[in-house]
């Protein structure tokens, strides 16, 4: 694989201690904060994330990029738990979501990294679940996994998870509190997180304001389709999955190319409205007119 090509780097954190293969091949270094919610998309020109009824449709997404494999596997070789939800898991048959599950040539320079970090041998996979509706046979699990659920989703499960599994029950029947999940992980000791879950999470996410980067490939390609006569059934964006009436500014921290993949990274504000017609809002709860 040819190195991607560093276009800006705006100098936020302390660079990780990279193999010189990962750091040759990211083009440069990579800076992450010790604690921090950062979730990793691939998106087309126009703004589709996934794709119904394709299975895995990140790699139809990124036209089986390699360099959008290689950052994936990055980001998870440098977190200490990867995060999605059980929507991902169902599209993702036969997948684990480990460095080498992505990217296998390099497993060695991934497991490198991890033994300088300290951390074990492969990230904590977490798993959201409300109903419980996850095959307990999926090979994502075989390396042990906490699955996040419902009273209702752990009785479904009970008795047919492999035993490195750990369930976790966080609410009654509804859906959990994405935020008071952090905290439960937080408290486990899992600060580097990255979340590859897919919009329905993130949305969640991204409206408590507990998301604190997004690595965005933006692949050249376009998908089509008629999202917004199929809302259900067809094509899902990211920002058709975001609530209406708000914004999430965002600060560029990087910026790479690969070919005509561009891999942008950006740091949250925080959500805020959006302005009226007519001029910016007063700043929320300032109580100014
Ligand atoms: N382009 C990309 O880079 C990218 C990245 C990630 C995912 N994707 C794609 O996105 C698609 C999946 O989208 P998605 O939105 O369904 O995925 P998702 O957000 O990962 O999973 C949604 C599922 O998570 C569970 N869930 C969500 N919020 C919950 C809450 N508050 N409490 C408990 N459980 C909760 C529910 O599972 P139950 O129904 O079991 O209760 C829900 O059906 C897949 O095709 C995947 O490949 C693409």
């Amino acid at each position: 694989m040819e190195p991607l090509q560093r276009l800006y780097d705006a100098g936020a954190y302390e660079p990780l201690p990279l193999p010189e293969e990962l750091e040759r091949l990211y083009g440069g270094p990579l800076r992450l904060s010790q604690q921090g919610l950062y979730a990793n998309f691939v998106q087309s020109i126009d703004g589709v994330v996934a794709i119904a009824s394709v299975p895995s449709p990140g790699s139809v997404i990124s036209l089986h990029s390699e360099a959008d494999r290689f950052v994936m596997a990055l980001l998870r070789a440098a977190a200490e738990a990867v995060l999605i939800g059980a929507g991902t898991l169902r599209d993702g048959p036969g997948h684990q979501w480990t460095p080498e599950g992505i990217d296998r040539q390099r497993a060695g320079a991934y497991a490198e990294l991890r033994r300088r970090l300290g951390l074990p041998p492969q990230p904590r996979l977490v798993v959201l679940t409300a109903r419980g509706d996850v095959d307990p046979h999926h090979p994502g699990f075989e390396p042990g996994a906490l699955i996040v659920t419902t009273e209702l989703g752990a009785e479904r499960l009970a008795g047919a998870l492999p035993g490195s599994c750990e369930v976790l029950v966080l609410a009654g029947d509804q859906r959990i509190d994405v935020g008071e999940l952090l905290v439960v992980l937080r408290g486990g000791g899992l600060g580097r997180i990255l979340s590859e879950a897919g919009p329905t999470v993130t949305r969640q996410l991204l409206a408590g304001s507990l998301l604190d980067e997004l690595f965005l490939t933006q692949s050249p390609v376009l998908i089509g389709g008629e999202r917004a006569a199929r809302p259900l059934s067809g094509e899902a964006s990211l920002p058709g999955h975001l609530p209406g009436g708000t914004r999430y500014p965002a600060e560029l921290l990087s910026a790479g190319r690969h070919g005509s993949h561009l891999f942008l990274r950006y740091r949250f504000a925080g959500a805020s409205s959006i302005p009226p017609a007519g001029g910016e809002p007063s700043p929320a709860g300032s109580g100014q007119a």
